[in-house]
């Protein structure tokens, strides 16, 4: 009986108004504040990168999940951690290193995660578990938000199985609502990560609905 944890992807929040829409998301109920940087590379679309979240770093009093969707990762590593990042997760698909990878994010003294996009399989990790502190399971095609849900929840279950009683996240991104979240809960994932379905109805002058929203997951 493990508790879920919400965090929503700040990709589907006011670019504009980043500062403040962390700390209304907070305000609203959320458990960490997801920040997906994307280089025009690995993943088709472009964001940020660590000044970024440096600036909203003073925003956030919880957990900054910084999910990277960057190839190379390793020389971006110490700026993301000097950036504030809490979890600093790479994707196994982004490199030939990603053990040598991990060991560099605890190194900077971040929590390490690893991410799988839909087409690799849990496998992938099995060597990797003590070395990360969460997986990602992405449950759709990284590079955009408000993407349709791929059933992932055989693989969830596999590595729940393979991280037995080790301290490590299960976390799901893309396409969670309220229909495909209990699914993945019921697999044996424990934080959900939100971008559409937290920041619909609502803006930054009127957070309410994130609030509703987030409830409603
Ligand atoms: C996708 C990103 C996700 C995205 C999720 O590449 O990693 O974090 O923001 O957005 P939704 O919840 O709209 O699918
Ligand atoms: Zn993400």
């Amino acid at each position: 009986d493990r508790s879920i944890k919400i965090a929503p992807s700040i990709l589907a929040a006011d670019f504009a108004n980043f500062g403040a829409e962390c700390a209304a998301i907070e305000a609203q109920g959320a458990d960490w504040v997801h920040v997906d940087v994307m280089d025009g590379h690995f993943v088709p679309n472009i964001t940020f990168g660590p000044a970024m979240c440096a600036a909203i770093r003073p925003h956030i009093k919880t957990v900054m999940d910084v999910h990277l969707m960057i190839a190379p990762v390793d020389p971006y590593i110490d700026a993301f951690a000097e950036a504030g990042a809490d979890i600093i997760t790479a994707h196994v698909e982004a490199g030939p290193h990603i053990h040598r990878t991990l060991q560099a994010i605890r190194g900077a003294g971040a929590k390490a995660g690893v991410a799988l996009n839909p087409g690799t399989p849990a496998a992938a990790v099995e060597d990797l578990m003590d070395m990360v502190d969460l997986i990602c399971v992405m449950t759709v095609n990284p590079g955009f938000g408000g993407q349709k849900f791929i059933d992932m929840t055989a693989k969830i279950r596999a590595l729940r199985a393979m991280i037995g009683d080790r301290p490590i996240h299960i976390e799901i991104d893309g396409g969670v609502d309220p229909t495909t979240a209990p699914l993945v809960a019921a697999a044996g994932a424990d934080v959900l990560v939100a971008g559409s379905a937290v920041f619909r109805g609502g803006s930054v002058s009127d957070p309410a609905p994130y609030g509703a929203n987030m409830r409603a997951i």
